[in-house]
């Protein structure tokens, strides 16, 4: 048993985990920054980074008390080295060097995507590659073939926003806080989904790509219109963001002989997105799972245990390790 601790700092969460080997969550921590950023309606990145610098010593102190671990006991270190806002990249990836270097443990640099990727199998130790996923977040939107750790295929990516992105973009069109995406869940649900029409991107396109920019402009308009209910809005935003997942999900499945299929990302936490693709998962016979929403939103376990199977594999970094803004998987 190998015990790995995690580091995560690519946006606006700070978070620290103690992840085993064999797939034990031993103690993690979570700090957002919603507030802070709250009045920009989005992510500002240096006062991401700065708060980075305030919390994650903290946070690392926390986890290791809790879990009553000294740091001769840890196998290795782990964080996340991109992509992101570099700011608070560089934070992490060089607070997990130094500890790396006190301890005298090996340093792990992860991939934040392949975080994400990995991270249904930390709680579902059923799953066996290759298996699809739809990551959508709100850096990312993507699928991809997750064939094992180190081995990702990528079938698409979005043109222009991330899925995130835009429930974040349309709940500032809407007046609503951020982060966009639970503020217009919970709206859309006392809303009508088809009171207003709006366009599906790319939906029937021959490649699974995905694009939101033009859905956002017409909920600009829409919103701006002042001729439909925020909630009535909110609802058939949210469903002609589903029906764009499902199309392109449907073409990449058709495409994948993957048996499961996956969703993880901060958008996965959605409830009515899962259960539609879980129904397309069904449709086509694959299976279908979704990592628990604490760990669809960004967070150190996952980068914790995407270390943990990087360690497994053998996979070492040196103390060398870029800080990357952009780090295709
Ligand atoms: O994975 P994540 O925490 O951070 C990134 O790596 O981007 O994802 C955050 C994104 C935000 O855009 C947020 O609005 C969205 O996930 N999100 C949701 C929900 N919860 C978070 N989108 C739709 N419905 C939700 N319930
Ligand atoms: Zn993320």
């Amino acid at each position: 048993m190998t015990l790995i601790l995690g580091l995560e700092s690519s946006c606006d969460d700070s978070a620290a985990a103690l992840v085993t080997s064999d797939r034990r969550i031993i103690a993690q921590a979570v700090i957002g920054q919603n507030s802070a950023h709250q009045p920009y309606g989005g992510v500002v990145p240096e006062i991401a980074a700065r708060a980075h610098v305030e919390v994650l010593p903290g946070l690392i102190e926390q986890v290791m008390a809790e879990a009553g671990v000294r740091p001769a006991q840890l196998g290795a270190v782990a964080a996340t080295a991109g992509p992101g806002l570099i700011g608070g990249v560089m934070v992490g990836l060089l607070a997990g060097k130094g500890l790396a270097l006190a301890t005298g443990k090996p340093l792990i640099a992860v991939n934040h995507l392949e975080g994400h990727a990995l991270s249904p199998r930390l709680t579902d130790p059923e799953l066996a590659f290759p298996y699809l996923l739809l990551l959508a977040s709100g850096g990312h939107c993507q699928l991809l073939e997750v064939r094992g750790v180190g081995h990702y295929r990528r079938l698409a990516t979005t043109i222009d926003d991330a899925a995130g992105e835009a429930f974040d973009k349309a709940a500032k069109l809407l007046g609503l806080p951020y982060p966009g995406g639970p503020a217009i869940e919970a709206l859309a649900a006392q809303g009508d989904a088809a009171a207003v029409p709006l366009p599906r991107p790319l939906v029937g396109s021959g490649e699974p790509h995905f694009s939101f920019a033009g859905l956002k402009s017409a909920v600009q308009r829409a919103a701006a219109s002042g001729a439909h209910e925020p909630a009535d809005v909110a609802a058939s935003f949210q469903q002609a963001v589903i029906d764009c997942l499902v199309d392109r999900t449907r073409l990449a499945l058709e495409r994948s002989n993957a048996r499961t299929l996956v969703v993880a990302g901060g958008v996965a936490a959605n409830t009515s997105v899962g259960d539609a693709l879980r129904r397309l998962a069904q449709q086509h016979g694959r299976a279908f799972t979704s990592p628990p929403a604490w760990l669809c939103t960004d967070n150190a376990a996952m980068i914790a245990w995407a270390g943990a199977e990087r360690f497994a594999a053998g996979l070492r970094d040196g103390l060398d390790a870029p800080a990357r803004a952009r780090w295709p998987l």
